[in-house]
This record gives structure tokens, sequence and C-alpha cells, in this order.
């Protein structure tokens, strides 16, 4: 095989990131939007030793489950992989590939739970700025391309990202590192983030003005100024340029206020879906630790059924949130602390009867499974957005929990990203 050369392929599977597995000749090549079922023309792009990567010249068979692209910049920026994709078969693929991944293990993973909204189910928008541009990185790099809409993200974000850049048109945008937008789906309420490198950024305030006028929804205007070189996004010092400096959302009977620091699931709808799931986990009078506990909302969403929650959480404006959103819903049996909660949590794995974890992409540390595995801890549930480490954790814990099935979630339509649910229960050793 060769670059440029075409070959006949058929394709058979799906990887992680979302290219068709297909075979021409005995040689696996991955190809960009082909889908399981498809054969055809690949051009080869790049040959390995043991591989190769390929995209579709032109195909003979054509998956019955393939959809016109919707978006003109579908594949180009990196917010979709599966656009090209009806979506029962993105959910019956995604589930093939949590299959696929967790085949060493003695689990059954459950069909993939589909989410309630498939378009504009994002509740926050992050926009990298750079030289008047305003879009998202193409995958794999650091250019923005621009859309004009986006059909992922919250409607009224299309709007307000336009008129921002019009708005900008004659202003010196070299400080400007992202704008930041997210809303509470139940209130409506929406947040603007101006992500920039310095403090004096002189337009941001008449800037703002003018959008809140226009979009009286818009109830709180923040600086976030972040001076590092690296790609974390935010910085730590704010600036409350109008309004509040937190939104309110109300799922599920709940209200909770979201700080622009504090993490907050981006698909509120299938989120309280997720947490239905946990709840039902959780028996009647449970003691219950929240690791990774963010704003509070699992603590408050499962404290009707619990004896007593304590979450734990390392941002402090997350945990801040949570303190004050167990007051608004008047929940005296939940509590947060600050604190890291892979490191040190063995007096609080004390005397509890569950344990919820439900970490940032990587997973919990090796001193945390080890400290649940000592302690005794009689159940854990486990909430994921990476099952590559969820596999590695579940390997860990194997030996000393039982577990049978796994609950996906598409938290993510359109994206190769899928949220799990996993109920743990220890062995019961003599
Ligand atoms: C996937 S989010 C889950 C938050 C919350 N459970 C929810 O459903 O919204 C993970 C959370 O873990 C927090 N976090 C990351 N590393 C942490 C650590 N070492 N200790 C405690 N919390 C941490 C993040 O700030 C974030 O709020």
């Amino acid at each position: 095989m060769k670059k440029n050369e075409i070959v006949h392929g058929v394709c058979t599977d799906i990887t992680v990131d979302g290219h068709g597995i297909a075979r021409s000749d005995g040689k696996v090549l991955f190809v960009k939007g082909m889908i399981p079922g498809e054969e055809g023309q690949i051009k080869v792009i790049s040959d390995k030793k043991n591989y190769a990567y390929g995209i579709i010249d032109s195909l003979s068979v054509v998956s019955p489950d393939r959809r016109e692209e919707d978006c003109p910049v579908a594949y180009k920026c990196g917010g979709c992989d599966l656009r090209h994709i009806d979506y029962k078969r993105q959910l019956s693929l995604k589930r093939d590939v949590l299959v696929n991944t967790f085949r060493d293990l003695p689990v059954r993973i459950e069909e993939v739970h589909a989410s309630p909204r498939i378009l504009h189910y994002r509740n926050k928008v992050q926009v990298p700025v750079k030289d008047h541009r305003f879009g998202f990185y193409r995958r794999y790099s650091n250019d923005i391309v621009e859309s004009p809409s986006c059909l992922l993200q919250f409607e009224e974000a299309t709007d307000i990202l336009n008129e921002i850049r019009e708005l900008l048109k004659e202003e010196d945008t070299s400080s400007l590192r992202h704008i930041f937008l997210r809303k509470g789906e139940g209130s409506g309420e929406i947040m603007l983030g101006w992500i920039t490198s310095k403090k004096d950024v002189p337009y941001l305030k008449r800037v703002s003005e003018t959008l809140v006028s226009h979009y009286p929804s818009i109830v709180s205007v923040l600086q976030n100024i972040n001076t590092r070189g690296d790609n974390v996004i935010l910085g730590e010092e704010e600036v409350l340029l109008y309004g509040k400096d937190r939104i309110l959302d109300i799922f599920g009977g709940i209200r909770a206020e979201i700080s622009l620091k504090s993490f907050y699931q981006v698909n509120a709808g299938q989120m309280v879906e997720l947490y239905q799931g946990v709840k039902e986990y959780i028996e009647e009078g449970d003691r219950v630790l929240d690791l990774y506990s963010g704003i509070g909302t699992i603590s408050l969403f499962v404290s009707d059924k619990a004896k007593e929650v304590i979450g734990v959480e390392i941002v402090r404006d997350a945990v801040e949130n949570a303190k004050r959103n167990a007051s608004l819903n008047h929940l005296s049996n939940v509590s947060f602390l600050l604190g890291d909660a892979g490191k040190g949590m063995k007096e609080y794995l004390k005397e509890k009867d569950c344990v919820i974890l439900d970490p940032p992409r990587k997973g919990v540390t090796k001193e945390l499974i080890e400290d649940l595995i000592a302690m005794k801890v009689p159940k854990i549930i486990y909430v994921s957005c990476n099952p590559a480490t969820l596999h590695r954790d579940l390997q860990l814990l194997k030996e000393d929990y039982d577990f049978d099935l796994i609950c996906p979630y598409d938290m993510f339509p359109y994206t190769v990203h899928c949220e799990c649910l996993v109920c743990l229960r220890r062995k019961s050793h003599e």
C-alpha cells in the first residue's frame, strides 16, 4: 500500500474516535467518515507498517444510516464526529465501542440511553478568538474554523456570538482569548464571560452593555483574566462587569447556582436522566459520600433518599455554589467540603454505605481506589465520561467488587463521547 493509492475496502467496525475500520488485502485502514457495513474505494493518505489511514474515494455500498451532513463546517471544526450518521445508529455504534472496551470484564453493556435533545443540547460554549477569528479549533490543531451557526450549542449562543463578531470588528482583539457562554435552560439565564490575557481591555464594558440591552437573558457578565501560556482556558482573577457573578438553573425540581469556574454538565436534560439512574442505586437511608461533587448537583438530587450526603470538590467556587445550593433547596442533610478527592479520603470513607465517584476524564487516583478497598466501602456508584479510565479503574476494583452492568447515557449526541454509570457492590469476604 502506498500513499495516494486507491484500494478497495470493507468497513466492519468503528474506532473510539469515530473512524471506520476497514480492511483491504488483510491490512487495516482507519477511514474518516466510513460507516460499518460500507464498502468502496479508499484513498490511502498515510501508510504505516501494520495499518494505514485513508479517506473515502467512492462508495459502492452505502450504509442506510448515512445521512446528509447539515452543517457547513462539519468535520472542519472539531465539534462533531458523527454528523454523517443517523442518531439511532450513533447510539448502537457507541455501544459497540463500549462492548469492545470492556470485553475483558464480565459486564453487560445496556443499550445507550438516548439524549432527550439531540440538537442545541449544549448549554455551554467556549469559543477561542484569534486575529478577529471566532470559532472552534480544527481537530488536533490550533487553527480556528469560523461558522455562522452551530447545531450543538444552545440557540441564542449563535446570535450572541454573531453580534459579538460584529461589535468587535473594529476593536483590537489581541488580548481576547476566549468567549464563554452558559445558559441555565430551566431558568433562561445566560452568563457571558470574556477570557482575556490582560486586565485592561477598554471596550469590554461598552460591548457588554450593548449585548445586555439586546439580550435581557444575559444576567451575568464577567471578565476572567488568564495570563498563563498553557492551554487551560480560565485564569484565577475575575472582574464582574454586569449583573451577578452566577446564574441559576432549575432541573428536576432543584435550583442550582453556577459560577464561571464551576463545572456543570453540558446537557442538562440528559443530566437528569443520568442522576435518576444514580438515584436508583441509592437505598433509603444510605450515608453517602459524593466525590468530585462540582456544584453539588448529584448530592442534592439524591438527598431525599439518603440519610446524609457529604460532597468533596477541589474548585473553591464550585464548593461555594454547592453550599449555597443546599440552602436554596432547604436541604439540611447535605454538606460540602473543599478538598482533593484523590488523596487522604480514608477518614471520610468511614461509616459510609455508598460512595459516588464522578471524576474528570483522567479517572480516580490509585490511592483513592486503595482506600475504597481498605475501608470496605459497601457500594460504589461510578459515573464516568471516559470509558478508557473507567475500564482501568474497574480492573483495579474487580477483585473486591462485583458489578455486572454498565449503563451508558448519551450526553453528547453527534460526538464519539459517552457517559457511563456502573454500580459496584463489595464482595462478601469471609
Ligand atoms: C465530571 S465533573 C462532575 C461534577 C458533578 N458530579 C456533576 O455531576 O456536575 C468532575 C468534578 O471534579 C472536580 N475535580 C477535579 N479534580 C478533583 C479532585 N482531585 N478532587 C476533587 N474534585 C476534583 C472538578 O472540578 C469537577 O467539578
